[in-house]
């Protein structure tokens, strides 16, 4: 028989599906992937039960996108951030995942470079390099997880024509500075490159810490393909709605591969965030103290238990380096994490399937705090038992 593609013979198995897997035979507290285990806002089920009403809503909806998401996706950039999109520049998706993926195979020729930030969200390799691309990396290192400029400077050439940026970033839990956006907008303007701006967290800032969109910045407009998830921003994961926003041109481009990816996206889901949309308001400031309380619960018990957690300021993620008794005893990420799950019951996930140049992820476990409280208690005694293990 004939060989399928090598380039997908060398796509592993999601992380997220391993250690969701391996906590559900350990009957392990799953701290891993970043869904809520509580309930979500009930405007969202509601939204649906109604849109399941309207017999219109079960057949496709327009390819890119219902009118009346598209409406309300401009009204909240411009609300937001003050910035103007049209219903010919946002593009509704199958999740962000699916933006990541139009995206990459609508801009990348065969021989591009794009770069990277690792820790990456696992999905960006995989669609550059289905698309033919040629992946430069740049470290985030710890504990701040700042690039270093002048490797960011080095990454960069004329072959660069993507650069795949998180903010809020996951895993991290960084807010990327006005100083940074700049720096980086600069280099990306200079090289005449793109920008994927995966925004995904937008709403979860913590402190005094606040996202600028990268669009925003002089020159970007043009540069920048944001993308969004409603999954992320109203607690529904399973919605799997997502957008992108971008240029006229860069739009048209999108949504040719989107139109032969899956052609449009669930019309009551879709519906459903448009309704989402209309009680942002009210929401986000509700949504960010909900999720503050439980990033600060999770330090506590992290904290008394004995453990450092790294700060995290967006994003419901937090980055915790191995104990020194651990590194000690020789433990990496993954060996760490497979103790923790099968004695301590705490399922969290080993970043460093999340690097490829540097070995920085072996020194770190990724917690996830969208948890109930009663959850996040729970790990509280687990956790110590671990330690003094
Ligand atoms: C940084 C980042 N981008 C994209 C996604 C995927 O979003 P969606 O569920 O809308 O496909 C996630 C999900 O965890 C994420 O963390």
């Amino acid at each position: 028989m004939k060989s399928i593609n090598p380039q997908v013979a060398t796509i592993k198995e999601s992380i997220f599906s391993k250690m969701t897997a391996l906590a559900r035979v350990h009957q392990a507290i799953n701290l891993s992937q970043g869904f809520p285990d509580f309930e979500g806002p009930s405007f969202i089920r509601e939204a649906i039960a109604e849109a399941s009403k309207d017999h219109r809503l079960g057949q496709y909806a327009p390819m890119p996108g219902n009118p009346y998401l598209l409406e309300n996706l401009g009204h909240h950039y411009k609300n937001q951030y003050d910035l103007n999109y049209s219903d010919k520049e946002i593009t509704v998706t199958n999740g962000a995942t699916e933006g990541i993926m139009v995206t990459s195979l609508a801009l990348i020729e065969p021989g591009d470079e794009v770069i990277l930030f690792e820790p990456y969200y696992d999905s960006y390799p995989v669609a550059a390099e289905l698309a033919g691309a040629k992946i430069k990396i740049v470290t985030l290192k710890g504990p701040d997880f700042c690039w270093d400029s002048e490797e960011l400077e080095k990454a960069f050439s004329s072959k660069t024509k993507l650069v795949y940026f998180n903010n809020p970033h996951n895993p991290t839990g960084r807010v990327f500075t006005p100083a940074e956006l700049k720096e980086l907008s600069e280099l990306v303007i200079k090289h005449d490159a793109y920008i994927l701006s995966d925004e995904v967290y937008e709403f979860l800032t913590f402190e005094n810490h606040k996202h600028i969109p990268i669009m925003k910045l002089p020159g970007m407009r043009e540069r920048t393909i944001t993308t969004g998830s409603a999954g992320k921003t109203f607690g529904h994961t399973g919605l799997k709605v997502g957008w992108l926003a971008a240029s006229e041109p860069i739009t048209k481009a999108i949504r040719m591969v989107h139109q032969f990816n899956v052609f449009s996206v669930n019309p009551m889901a879709q519906y459903a965030v448009a309704t989402g949309l209309e009680h942002v308001g009210t929401y986000i400031p509700e949504f960010q103290s909900l999720y503050n309380q439980k990033r600060l619960l999770l330090k506590e018990i992290l904290l008394e238990a004995g453990f450092s957690p790294c700060e995290t300021q967006g994003t419901y993620f937090t980055l915790v380096p191995l104990p020194q008794k651990a590194i000690d005893l020789g433990h990496t990420d993954i060996s760490y994490c497979e103790e923790l799950i099968k004695k301590a019951k705490i399922a969290t996930i080993p970043p460093s399937v999340f690097y490829r140049k540097s070995q920085e992820g072996t020194k770190y476990l990724r917690f996830c705090f969208a948890k109930s409280e009663n959850l996040l208690n729970k790990t509280r005694v687990y956790l110590k038992s671990m330690l003094l293990a």
